[in-house]
């Protein structure tokens, strides 16, 4: 039997039912704030990861399933979807046009990660990407629209933020850090090479004993310029006059190169140890990185599979007809009568013709709400015979009706 690859999985129902009440509902409430559907190419050039998820990041350096096509290209599965919203913003011009773009998006993303409970190779994000409005104004709503999807869904959660700097305030603060780092014995292996490759990532670090070295290091956000300072502040203002609980991680950086200024996370203690439900954050450099003109931009991407492991939806209520025929002349009507009613009802057709009992035993076991039942007589007399399996009442009309 040929399985599903590790780390992969199918959405089946009941899961599937519970996937697209995320999506329909997260759309709903994303619409609201101005965002359009927007959907890009699973498979990208390599290049574009890599210069915008960033070479030194676990993503772009471990994860990617990366392959020569047979064209030759060195192509990707995207790891994320960020860098393809930026590829076709700046490719269809956008970035030329001015004024605010809003767009959201959905699909599977693919790393190549060791799997565990909440983390997959393939898994789906819901995400949604601004571009052109650089007051931090923008940040609060795409963070209070975050909020208003897990809300929705009841989800608990802790929101942390973080500033991440901009080019004027992070080279000095790298230097400062690297030399504290330089006068840390015993990092592992992993911090060293991050030490060279993108230092602020060592506070990421998961090993203890690193966390532990790193305790008095310098923090990013007591190292902030004026205007770093003014952005995350406005942000965290905005929060706390609407009444948003947060917390501040100075050790929050998050895993993509890409972000300066906000930056947050969604955590949930529902969740094992893959505990981050949604992040996001600000990238202001990333559009001009990738060639179009400078537009700032933040967004955020939900982990769908994580929110679906802590929604629970209602079990369905019996919803329309099943139409079964007891003589195999009975079954072409059925097909007449079930195309008027699927205007405006869900209708399933028993393509056997066989007893009231078995066909009863079906619509049971399809949850419809009405087994509508033709036989020789009915036929006759041109009607169908409906029981409502909810109040159990049976009575015939007319199939012309
Ligand atoms: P990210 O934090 O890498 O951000 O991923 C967002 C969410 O995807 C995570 O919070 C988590 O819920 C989910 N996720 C990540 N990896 C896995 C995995 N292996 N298995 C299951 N779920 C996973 C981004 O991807 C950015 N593009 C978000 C963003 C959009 N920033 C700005 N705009």
């Amino acid at each position: 039997m040929i399985k599903a690859l590790k780390g992969m999985k199918d959405i089946l129902p009941p899961n599937s039912k519970e996937y697209s009440y995320f999506i329909e509902n997260s759309i709903n409430i994303v619409k609201k704030y101005g965002f359009s559907f927007s959907q890009t190419p699973i498979l990208e050039e390599t290049s574009l990861f890599k210069r915008s998820v960033g070479e030194s990041s676990d993503i772009v350096g471990k994860e990617m399933y990366q392959f020569i096509d047979k064209g030759g290209n060195d192509v990707c599965l995207r790891p994320e979807g960020t860098a393809g919203v930026v590829r076709s913003f700046v490719e269809h011009k956008l970035d030329r046009k001015g004024g605010v773009n809003r767009f959201f998006y959905y699909g599977p993303m693919f790393r190549y990660e060791r799997p565990q409970k909440g983390r997959f190779r393939q898994f789906h994000q819901f995400g949604v990407e601004s571009f052109g409005e650089s007051n931090p104004l923008e940040d609060a709503n795409i963070i209070l629209m975050l909020k208003e999807i897990l809300d929705f869904f009841k989800i608990n959660y802790t929101l942390e933020l973080n500033s991440l700097g901009c080019p004027d305030c992070m080279p000095a603060f790298r230097e400062k850090l690297i030399k504290s780092l330089n006068n840390i014995d015993g990092l592992c292996h992993d911090c060293l090479r991050r030490k060279e490759t993108n230092p602020i990532r060592v506070f990421d670090c998961k090993n203890k004993n690193c966390q532990t070295l790193l305790k008095d290091a310098p923090r990013l956000n007591q190292h902030l310029c004026q205007s770093c300072k003014n952005d995350f502040d406005t942000v965290q203002k905005t929060l706390s006059s609407l009444g948003v609980k947060y917390k501040i991680d100075p050790n929050l950086v998050r895993g993509l190169d890409y972000y300066s200024k906000t930056a947050f996370e969604f955590v949930s203690g529902d969740l094992g140890a893959q505990n981050a439900v949604a992040g996001g954050g600000r990238y202001d450099k990333l559009v001009e990185f990738l060639d179009g003109r400078p537009t700032p931009a933040v967004g955020f991407a939900i982990g769908i599979e994580r929110v679906l492991d802590m929604i629970k939806i209602e079990e369905d209520e019996r919803e329309g007809y099943y139409f079964g025929a007891l003589n195999s002349e009975a079954i072409t009507p059925l097909f007449k009568v079930a195309s008027k009613i699927r205007k405006t009802s869900k209708v399933l057709i028993g393509y056997e013709s066989k007893s009231l009992k078995a066909h009863l035993k079906a619509s049971d076991k399809a949850n419809a709400r009405y087994c509508a039942i033709i036989g020789e007589d009915e036929l006759k007399e041109n009607r169908v015979w409906i029981k409502d399996l909810i109040t159990k009442e049976d009575h015939y009309i007319d199939i012309e009706q």
